[in-house]
């Protein structure tokens, strides 16, 4: 499975060194086999000893190698540190930064040309949500405008916009419902993401479809996010 842990604002370069070692000792202790994502500020990328189920990547670029793009960060830079996998699409993104669909399509293609691994985040809104279900599927579908989901490195986290970052993680049967919808029309491997933590993801990862968690607030303490992935080792799925 894979467990991701999304660092946002937090961390240092220190303390995300601190971080992926531990994370690196734990799972050769335990011999776990996830697939385990970290991904980091851009202050903190740096060349780790990850093992081989492992990827440090980022949370965002701009879509271009290298040029006049003031205070953003191009492949040319990614690429001196092995970055190997990006989030694309995160609400935070869509909604606080007010990236276009049109740029994150434009992302979309560029880290696709580049090869790389790409976590997709989609996902509703409160008032959305409180529609129902044909209404959460219309405008989680709307988000796939412009993004080609055959591609072969894609995987989507589905994070509905009202369970990140506030301690309200949406049900088992919500999460199963939208991940069972994507799969009609998805082959990739289908994440959960909001307001994961150490004593629901057992459930969450146990639900139909899920094949892992991208987590937020709750990973960014060392012994829980390693909780989260022995959680994975000795789920009976
Ligand atoms: P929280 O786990 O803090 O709700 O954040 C989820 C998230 O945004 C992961 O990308």
């Amino acid at each position: 499975m894979i467990i991701a842990s999304n660092f946002k604002t937090t961390h240092t370069r220190a303390s995300t060194r601190a971080f992926v070692q531990s994370i690196v000792d734990m799972m050769a202790q335990t011999n776990s086999k996830q697939e385990v994502r970290i991904y980091p500020p851009f202050t903190a990328l740096d060349t780790f000893c990850c093992n081989d189920s492992m990827r440090i990547g980022v949370q965002n670029f701009y879509p271009a190698d290298k040029g006049s793009f003031t205070g953003e960060i191009g492949f040319e830079q990614l690429g001196e540190f092995g970055v190997d996998s990006v989030l694309i699409g995160h609400s935070e993104r869509r909604h606080i930064l007010k990236e276009s669909v049109e740029f994150i399509a434009q992302k979309f293609d560029f880290a696709k040309q580049k090869g790389v691994e790409i976590i997709y985040c989609v996902g509703e809104p409160k008032e959305v949500r409180e529609q129902g279900i044909d209404a959460v599927m219309s405008y989680i579908w709307e988000q796939f405008d412009g993004i080609d989901t055959s591609y072969d490195r894609l995987v989507v986290a589905y994070e509905p916009v009202w369970a990140i970052g506030t301690g309200l993680t949406a049900k088992k049967e919500d999460i199963e419902e939208v991940l069972l919808c994507l799969r009609t029309k998805l082959s990739c491997e289908l994440l959960y993401g909001g307001s994961v933590k150490t004593d629901n993801i057992e459930e969450i990862l146990l639900a139909k479809e899920c094949g892992g968690v991208l987590v937020g607030t709750a990973s960014w303490d060392a012994d829980a996010f390693s909780a989260m992935i022995r959680s994975a080792d000795t789920c009976k799925k």
